[in-house]
Order: C-alpha cells, then structure tokens, then sequence
C-alpha cells in the first residue's frame, strides 16, 4: 500500500511517499528556518503564507522523487493537529482537495503520533508483530514533552507530560538567552562542543509522577547569565550551554528510564526534534536499562514518512476521514 502523506503543522512544509509503513520512496522536507531565524522564533502567519508557497513543489517533488504519478497511490494521510492552526489548514485544505478530486481515501493523522512512528520507520517491523509492546514512547518537541505507554498500533496511555515548557521549547529558550541563535537545540548542542566547566542547575525530578518541568531550569539560567556576566564570553557561554543540556538530559533520561522499569516496558522509543540531540542520544543507549530505539535525525525533526508510517500502522484501526474534517491545534494522543 502507498500512502502520500502531507505535514504542514509547524514551520516545515512537507510530502512523502511511504509503501506498507516501511519503505520511504520520497521524503520532501521545506524548512523555513532561515526566514524565522529573522525573527528569533516562528511567527505564525509568516509560516501559514510560506507553506501556501511551498505545498504544491512540495507535493510534486514527493511524486517525482518517488517516481509514481497520483494514480500509483492508495491513500492520502495529513496531519490535522496539534500545531498552529493556520500552517495547519494548508496542509488540511491541500489533503482534503486531493483525496477529493481523485476519490482517494483521506486519512487524519495526530502529530505526536507520528512523530514515534519514525521508529517503525527506521527500524521496520510487520504490522502484526507484538514483541515491542508496551513500548514506552517519549516524544520530545518544540511543543511537546509526553511519555505515552504504546500497547499496540493505535492504542497508548498517557503516562507523563510536561507541566510547564516543552524540552525544545526550553532549549529554544535557553538558546535566546545565551544569545546563540534560533533553533535553540543545534546551538546550544554546538555550542557545548566547546565546553570546558560546568555551572550547578537545577534538575526537577517531581518525585512520584512521570511528569516533567522545565520552567524552574529555564528561569535558573536566566539568573546564572546575568549574576555571571556570561554574555560576551563564549567560553563561559559555552560552559553555560552544556549544563543546561546536561540537566535536560539528565531528566529525560533519569525519568524514561524509572518509568520503563515501573511500567515493565519492552523497550523505549525516543522520538521529536530534541531526540536529535547527540548528547541525549549517546547517553540513553548506554544508561536505559531496556533496548532504546532512536529514529535517525532526518526522522526525529518534523517530515511527513512519519504521517504516512502512522497511517499505515495505527490506521488500520482508524476510518477515512470525511468531508467535515477540520484542523485541531489542540489535539491530544487518544
Ligand atoms: O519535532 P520538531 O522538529 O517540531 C515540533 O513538532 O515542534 O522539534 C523542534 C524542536 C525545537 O525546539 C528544536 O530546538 C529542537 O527540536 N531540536 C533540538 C535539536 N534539534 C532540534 N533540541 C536539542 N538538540 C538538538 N540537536
Ligand atoms: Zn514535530
């Protein structure tokens, strides 16, 4: 089965082509980072009007690159939620023309959902195989940090949220305040390459949940940048960079890897863009106590071969969307 996927949820404008869940014939990715960087964030209407740009070479590059025209494909699957409501509606809108001008099946797919479907992705199973389940699933974003117990396709319990900033969100904080750049995660990555000491921050382990807190990191980093006088010292900077990545690892890792144990999971699927940092990566491998899987970069950061894997998988208990489907840019994993 082909699936043609789209992904416009954020600020990347994006269309893969996926055959049974597993094989990515295309996956085309237009990232806007360079115009946001201007900005020093994402601005939400500057993101709706590129990705009215990009949908169309986007759609015709995934088609391209896979060889097939609209005629090879069995079924069409868009992310309707979480996100901004306005990136949303392109990706929706463009999805639901589609599937209707050619009477192709249209599948809705939750963001989040699909981001842990990069690990059937990366690392294929058949569908009916069981011996991953419960998996424990910490998906870590821009906008989301939640650890949800997978017992099958499609079937998940929420176990841990974050109760205040997402981890990418705070790593974009961080980022801001050390004045390194816009995405915060591969600056502050980068620039902890260099780190020679480290600054004592604290780590909020809200003993007895699974829940996270990133806010009291956040405001402690703030306090240690002017106290020290970090900014104009990249040494000091970079120093400033590492602990506060240490301490964000430290917690994703200690509290997976507790809620594994408690929870008698099979393994620990990380996914999200902060899965792409290589100290998380490096360090949860050798620390969890079960077997980690962590998709490559090209899949942990926002594409559509995870939309099109999540239809596939978890759509198979799932019925075509109508014609009344609309965004949710609050939608929650059910
Ligand atoms: O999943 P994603 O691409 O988009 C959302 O769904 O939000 O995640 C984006 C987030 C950003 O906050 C970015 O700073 C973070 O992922 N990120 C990283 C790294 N690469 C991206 N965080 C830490 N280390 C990285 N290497
Ligand atoms: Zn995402």
């Amino acid at each position: 089965m082909r699936i043609l996927a789209f992904e416009t949820s954020c600020d990347e404008t994006a269309a893969a082509v996926v055959e049974d869940g597993i094989r990515i014939l295309s996956n085309v990715v237009a990232s806007q980072i360079d115009i946001h960087t201007r900005y020093g964030g994402i601005v939400p209407e500057v993101a709706s009007r590129q990705h009215v740009l990009s949908i169309v070479p986007v759609y015709q590059e995934a088609l391209r690159r896979a060889g097939l025209e609209l005629k090879d494909i069995d079924r069409i699957a868009v992310t309707h939620g979480p996100g901004l409501a306005g990136s949303l509606l392109v990706g929706v809108n463009f999805a639901k023309a589609l599937a209707a001008s050619v009477g192709l099946p249209l599948y809705s797919i939750n963001h989040i959902e699909a981001h842990l479907y990069a690990n059937w992705l990366a690392f294929p199973t058949a569908r009916d195989d069981t011996s991953r389940f419960p998996a424990l699933c910490l998906i870590v974003s821009g906008g989301h940090t939640e650890m949800h117990l997978m017992h099958g396709h499609g079937r998940y319990s929420l176990i841990g949220r974050t109760r205040d900033d997402a981890a990418g969100e705070a790593f974009d904080k961080a980022a801001r305040l050390l004045e390194l750049g816009y995405p915060g995660g591969p600056a502050i990555q980068h620039a902890a390459t260099k780190a020679t000491g480290r600054y004592s921050l604290p780590r909020a382990w809200l003993p007895g949940t699974h829940d996270f807190s990133f806010s009291g990191l956040k405001t402690a980093l703030y306090h240690l940048v002017h106290r020290e006088h970090l900014l104009g010292h990249p040494e000091l900077v970079a120093d400033a960079a590492a602990s506060f990545q240490d301490a964000v690892a430290d917690v994703l890792i200690g509290k997976v890897s507790k809620a594994s144990i408690d929870l008698d999971a099979a393994c620990i699927m990380l996914s999200g863009g902060v899965a792409a940092n290589a100290t998380l990566r490096n360090r949860i491998a050798t620390e969890a106590l079960v077997e980690v899987f962590i998709p490559p970069l090209s899949l942990c950061t926002d594409n559509a071969a995870m939309v099109a894997a999540c239809a596939y998988f978890a759509g198979a208990r799932k019925l075509p969307s109508g014609p009344d489907l609309d965004v949710e840019p609050a939608l929650a994993m059910k």
